[in-house]
Order: C-alpha cells, then structure tokens, then sequence
C-alpha cells in the first residue's frame, strides 16, 4: 500500500472554490513548490518551467529518469511562441486548429527554457491545455508551467485527483480536484522541429485530423515504418520514439493483455491457458462482453473511441486495487481515432523490465 496523502486537496467546483484554489496553486507555484494539477488529458505535476530548481524537484518526485524532457504548458500563443527559438507556419496551423487541446508541438526551444526541462536537447514540447483550471493557473503565473504526468515513472497515468493522492500523496503539498480528465489519454505530440513532421505519440488527435490540417502548408506527417534507416525504431503507423517512450510507460501493476475473442468459450479457454484463477481476472470489454465465466470483475467500456479513452486509464486503476492478477483488454478497433489508444494498450501489455 502506498503511505498515507498528506497534500492539501483543493475542491474547484465552485466559482469561490475555484479562485481560490487557483490563488493557492499559483501562489505555491511562484514559491517554486511542485502541485498537482487537473489538465483535460491527465492530471499533471507541475512547476514553473523558467525556474530550474523548481523543475528538478518534479524529477525527483516522479523518480523520472533525466534524459526524459518535460511538456511546457501555456495558456496563449504569445506565450507559446515565447517558448520557442522559431515559430514555423505549421505551428501556427496546428495551434490554431487544436489548442487549446490534447496536442504538444516540439519546437526549437527558446534560450529562457532550462536544460532540465529539454533534457539536454534543443527542442522544447509546448501544450496549451483546454482545461479552465490550469489555465487559470497559468495567467495568475504569467510564467509556463512544465508538467508530466503526476504519476511516478512507469506507473500508470492519473485522470483524478484520487489517483495522483494514491501515489504521489505524501510528497506534494497541493492537489487541486478539477474532477476527471474529459480526454483521458496523453496528448498527442507531434515533432516540428524536423521536416517532415514526425508523429512521436499518438492520442485523440488523430494523425489523420493532422494532416487535414497541416494539408494547405505542403507538409504531411513521415509515414516512416518501422526499422527504416533513421526512423529505426519507429512503430506501426510513422510514430517515432521520443526519448520518454523509451521507458515502458502507462502500466498497471497487474499483466495485461489485449485479446480478440469470438465467444465466451474462446474466451475462457485462453484465460485457462494462462493459468490464473478466474477470480482474478479482470475483464475490460467493449464488444463480447462474457456474462459468465466467473471472472472477478467485468467493465464494459463504451465502444467509442473518445468514451473509452475516458474510462480506460479509471478502468485499469481500479483492477490494481481491486487486485487483479490478470487483466484482459478486448481489442479496440484499428481505425485512426483508436491509434492513441492502440498505442496505450501496447505499452501497457508489455511485459516488465
Ligand atoms: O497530455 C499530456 O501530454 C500530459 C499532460 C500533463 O499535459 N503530459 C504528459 O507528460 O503526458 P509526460 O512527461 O508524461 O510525457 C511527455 C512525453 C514524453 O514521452 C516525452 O519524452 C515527450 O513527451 N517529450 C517532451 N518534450 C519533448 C521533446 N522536446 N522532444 C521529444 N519528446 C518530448
Ligand atoms: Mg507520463
């Protein structure tokens, strides 16, 4: 079990509540503290992203491994293009077709942005998220907020307060509530600093609804495959690694698999190959939903891209406290909206280093 929280948690559900828990985040924040805070993809763990100490507290917190740069968040595109050494026409096209929202650019990085928060690099990662609060938090600052996920390395992303209290409770002073992350999943980030554009993770901004927009400046995303040249390493679909999906990532405690499966009988027979005792085995279903089998916990997840992204990081918290030994995913789609999805499932059935 993990130690007691003892951060402060803040309501915002109310205008009053809202603005205060706005004042007291900011005013943790210029002090050089680390908080977490509701985005609309994942909660995140943020500082201010000018002030090296402040950055270097959010690696020590997430135990995160320092070749692993860290997201900008901004609340403008003055601010953004702050961020940045230039400001290509396609960062123009995308920021104004999705932010705010569940994409990051990356960008030539500006001189101000520390080392630590590129990690050494030359490209920094910039988001404006649509979430009301860390907006809010953002212009209180007047200075950006560098924020990963408020998990520590490895472990599964959190999508409410309660999740991010679980693990990382006892090491932050201030968690603010802005209830359940409305996407659910990581943002999307696509690479602008080398052309073509390279997709370096998916989310529910699709490659697709990307080119469409990127399609008037002549540029598209590289439909590198994997293992080619210097797009070695890249996955199914153009997606290249960034340095933090290096580390396997977005994982609960117990094995996951992802499984197609005609009928319960199906079903049952693979479970029974695994040699886990149904009772504990959780069963995420979208589709074929088994009825018996008596598994320890079954959730119907809606089969709809933006709703399953939603539940699923909720789902999978859920079967590590419930136990699970086994969890069973049934296979999304293999359409484009699903790509962001596919992508998390992936990582998360990969097995333990
Ligand atoms: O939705 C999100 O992006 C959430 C919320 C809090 O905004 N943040 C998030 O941060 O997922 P994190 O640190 O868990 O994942 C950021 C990913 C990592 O894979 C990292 O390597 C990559 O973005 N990244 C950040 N800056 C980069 C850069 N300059 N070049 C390449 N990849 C970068
Ligand atoms: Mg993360």
């Amino acid at each position: 079990m993990p130690p007691a929280s003892t951060a402060e948690i803040l309501p915002t559900h109310t205008p009053a509540l809202f603005a205060a828990a706005v004042a007291r985040a900011a005013e943790l924040l210029r002090a050089g503290e680390v908080v977490a805070l509701p985005t609309e993809t994942v909660y995140g763990l943020a500082a201010n992203a000018l002030d090296e100490r402040a950055v270097a507290r959010i690696y020590a917190v997430k135990g995160r491994p320092a070749h692993n740069p860290i997201i900008v968040h901004v609340a403008s595109l003055e601010l953004a293009r702050r961020c940045a050494r230039a400001w290509p026409g396609r960062a123009e096209v995308l920021a104004r077709a999705f932010w705010p929202g569940p994409l990051t650019l990356v960008l030539p990085r500006a001189a101000g942005i520390p080392d630590l928060v590129t990690a050494g690099g030359d490209t920094v990662g910039i988001r404006w998220p649509s979430h009301p609060f860390i907006q809010a938090v953002i212009q209180a600052c007047g200075f950006p907020l560098a924020a990963p996920s408020a998990n520590p390395a490895n472990q599964l992303s959190p999508t409410s307060a309660a999740h991010v209290a679980k693990w990382l409770g006892e090491k932050i002073p201030l968690i603010v509530d802005g209830g359940h992350a409305n996407v659910g999943i990581e943002s999307t980030v696509v690479d602008l600093a080398v052309s073509p554009p390279r997709l370096l993770r998916p989310g529910m901004i699709s490659a697709l609804a990307i080119n469409a927009a990127l399609a008037g400046t002549g540029a598209e995303l590289s439909k590198a495959g994997a293992g080619t040249g210097a797009n070695a390493g890249a996955n199914a679909g153009g997606t290249l690694r960034s340095p933090g999906q290096l580390e396997q990532h977005y994982s609960p405690r117990a094995r996951l698999v992802v499984w197609s499966w005609v009928d319960e009988a199906e079903l049952a027979r693979r479970v029974r190959e695994l040699c886990v005792p149904p009772a504990r085995v959780t069963v995420v279903a979208h589709s074929q939903v088994p009825l018996g089998g008596g598994y320890g916990r079954v959730s119907v997840i809606p089969h709809d891209a933006e709703a399953f992204a939603r539940a699923l990081y909720g789902e999978l918290h859920e079967c590590d406290e419930a136990g699970a030994e086994l969890i069973v995913v049934e296979a999304p789609p293999t359409t484009p909206e699903w790509q962001g999805i596919a992508d998390r499932l992936r990582r998360a059935a990969a097995p333990r280093r």
